[in-house]
């Protein structure tokens, strides 16, 4: 039997592990992998659907994809795709949820509709109505890691990439308090580059990326003296302060292109290494720390993409009234440069 394909930033050992603790249907060998890839292909092309991917998922996903992005690039190409019938939405439920929201007219398949995301769930609209009162008149952010019916009572979504500028065009507009749910991290790193406004944050945060510690940081200094260290701003602030940089997964994927490095420490979830070994194959990327794994983003499998575009279920669906509120809170974010 071939090797299996290892997860991207890990020993084949603990992909195993990975593999056996989620209990994921596996492929046996490449030529699986190869077969089923052409599978898919194929039946995306007879039912005119487009596969959009996060930079987190499954290296065999992420090769299959129409599209492969950060949240905010993912959502920008939802928001564009009149000649697809269908969306298959390799990711988590908040983001098939937004191109739901973006496509009224479209079915949009999660290929697992438990791959959810817990820092979503950590915000409720009932929180968000308790922080207006307690903040009369203050803007509320939400993050696009929320469910639609967060977003609905929201004023704008952000994403990691564009969280300081949309807080910046609120500031621009008169707005020297904004409530922003439900990342405590995010909201930190937003706070440091914003320093004028008021940010009153929510108390969630990412359980993956709270794995990287500043020893993290430390050993991966002393064990690539010459690497540039990069985070994800949802890591703790310790954690950010001592990175050199902090950035989105679609800021990540820019970087080799904009500075002259040519090794990389990624403290991000582990799917981010496949992506930017594919984009920069002449650079070396080492995890900040290999255990980074979201198990939601890993529920998404090429045999249950395969099964989304056999069935099209699971379908992904906001109510109308819900989706029409998340929508301008969505669409608000988009037009922020
Ligand atoms: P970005 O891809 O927008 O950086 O965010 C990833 C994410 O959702 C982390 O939880």
């Amino acid at each position: 039997m071939a090797e299996q394909r290892p997860v991207a930033g890990l020993t084949s050992g603990s992909t195993e592990t990975l593999r056996e603790s989620l209990s994921q249907p596996r492929l046996d060998d490449d030529l699986d992998v190869l077969t089923m890839t052409e599978e898919v292909r194929a039946f995306a092309h007879d039912r005119g659907a487009i596969i959009l991917a996060h930079n987190y998922q499954l290296p065999e996903v992420q090769d299959v994809a129409d599209f492969v992005g950060d949240s905010l690039e993912l959502a920008r190409k939802a928001a564009s795709v009149p000649d697809a019938s269908v969306i298959v939405f390799c990711g988590v439920h908040f983001m098939a949820e937004t191109a739901a929201i973006l496509n009224p007219e479209k079915p949009v398949v999660l290929p697992d509709i438990e791959a959810g995301c817990p820092l979503a769930d950590m915000v409720t609209p009932h929180d968000v109505e308790d922080l207006k009162r307690q903040y009369p008149g203050a803007p509320v952010v939400s993050y696009v890691n929320t469910s639609a019916d967060v977003k609905a009572v929201s004023d704008i979504c952000c994403t990691s990439s564009n969280a300081v500028s949309v807080v910046r065009s609120l500031a621009a507009s008169g707005a020297d308090t904004v409530i922003f749910v439900p990342d405590k991290h995010l909201a930190a790193f937003v706070a440091r580059q914003v320093p004028d406004v008021h940010i009153v944050p929510g108390n969630g945060f990412c359980p993956t990326h709270a794995r990287f510690t500043l020893e993290d940081v430390e050993r991966a200094r002393k064990e690539h003296p010459e690497a540039i260290v990069v985070c994800h701003p949802e890591c703790v602030e310790d954690v950010q302060l001592a990175c050199d940089y902090v950035l989105s997964t679609g800021g990540m994927a820019r970087l080799p292109s904009e500075v002259t490095a040519s090794e990389f420490v990624v403290g991000t979830e582990v799917g981010m290494l496949y992506r930017l070994r594919t984009m920069y194959p002449e650079c070396a990327f080492y995890p900040l720390n290999e255990r980074a794994i979201c198990p939601n983003m890993k529920k998404i499998t090429l045999p249950r993409v395969l099964h989304a575009l056999t069935t099209l279920e699971p379908i992904v669906t906001v109510p109308e009234e819900t989706a029409r509120l998340a929508r301008s809170a969505i669409e608000r974010m988009l037009v922020v440069r």
